[in-house]
């Protein structure tokens, strides 16, 4: 276990922001976890995995938990289902990886996707017309309410678009591991319009052919920060829809019908068409390539920088079309 104080969190968040926090754990076992000294940590308690999906908009007084519980346990019995168990502190991507190189099925549009498994499972992590809800079969936790672990089975996560149970919650549970559910029969799921003539043979084709996708489209984490979108794609009535239509000036707005017959709308496109892409704010930028995805384009962008930068996408994009993009990633 690692237990620090006044610690900086740079490495902790991909869009790389130099703040603070009161207190950092990082611990290795459910065992750690309910030994901690809940009453004396400063509080609040946030618990992060990689920091890929999160904006800290300033110093955090409280105590910032990390799991490092990195067991991944499957048995392949010969049946077309592999059940699969993986720790909240593995690396989605490279349990993606090695899922994909033996040849099993499910995990591989979801490649590349950065974060650890305990957030994917909060997240509901999506990519390429598959989700996290669609491999995921349990989510074992520890209340923070009650001090005591539980589990709750893929209906009780309540999964919707990048929507959970466990962010509802607030953070009263604290994801300990998943159960995932892979396949050994072929399932490719090729809907998304880029891999509709890709090689399909096995997972790690597909999963090469997304990891080219991405490489294309968003900004290669090693080299610019960001917290990949950063807006959510608005899920509109079709009367909206229509009055986006109205405000565009042309009938080719692209939208996605969804089932009961609301309509999704990419928020890179409502985006693009204000003419944002590449728009700055001291060191923070609307990624060129993909305008959903706000960057640190200087290394050295402040929290105020990138809150600005949203205020000014958010109020443009509003002004021309009526519709109100809302955050993806979380501020803390
Ligand atoms: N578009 C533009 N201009 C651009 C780029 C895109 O108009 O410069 C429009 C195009 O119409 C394009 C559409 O946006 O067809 C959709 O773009 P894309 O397929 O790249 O996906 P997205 O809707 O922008 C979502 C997820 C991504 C995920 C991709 C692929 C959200 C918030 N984002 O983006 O997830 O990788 O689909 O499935 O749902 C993430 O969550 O961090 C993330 C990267």
């Amino acid at each position: 276990m690692i237990k620090e104080y006044d610690y900086d969190l740079s490495a902790h968040n991909t869009f790389r922001m130099k703040v603070k926090c009161a207190c950092y754990i990082k611990y290795d076992s459910i065992e750690e976890l309910e030994s901690l000294p809940w009453d004396e940590l400063p509080k609040p308690i946030k618990h992060i995995g990689e920091g890929s999906n999160l904006l800290f908009t300033k110093d955090f007084p409280g105590t910032v938990l990390h799991s490092a519980i990195r067991h991944v346990k499957y048995v392949d019995l010969g049946l077309d289902e592999v059940p699969v168990i993986a720790g909240a502190g593995v690396k989605w991507d490279a349990l993606a990886a090695e899922l994909c190189g033996h040849g099993l099925w499910g995990a591989e549009n979801l490649s590349l996707i950065p974060g650890e498994v305990g957030a994917a499972a909060v997240q509901n992590i999506g990519a390429y017309g598959v989700e996290f809800k669609d491999i995921v079969k349990g989510v074992t936790c520890y209340d923070l309410l009650e001090r005591r672990r539980c589990k709750f089975t893929v209906e009780q996560c309540g999964y919707g678009y990048r929507e959970s149970m466990f962010k509802e919650a607030d953070g009263r549970y604290i994801v300990t591991s998943v159960l995932l559910r892979l396949s050994r029969v072929p399932r490719p799921r090729l809907e998304y319009k880029g891999l509709a003539d890709i090689d399909a043979s096995s997972p790690m084709a597909v999963r090469q052919a997304v990891i080219d996708i991405r490489r294309s489209k968003l900004p290669d984490p090693e080299d610019i920060g960001s917290a990949g979108s950063f807006f959510k794609n608005p899920v509109i009535s079709a009367v909206d829809f229509l009055r986006v239509v109205e405000a565009a000036g042309t009938d080719k707005v692209p939208h996605y019908v969804l089932d009961g017959g609301m309509i999704k709308v990419p928020a890179a496109w409502l985006i693009d068409s204000c003419g944002l892409k590449g728009e700055t704010e001291g060191g923070a930028a609307v990624y060129d390539k993909q305008p959903l995805v706000i960057i640190n384009a200087s290394g050295s962008a402040t929290p105020s920088d990138i809150l600005e930068l949203e205020r000014r996408v958010v109020a443009t994009v509003h002004a021309r079309y009526g519709i109100t993009l809302h955050p993806e990633v979380e501020h803390i």
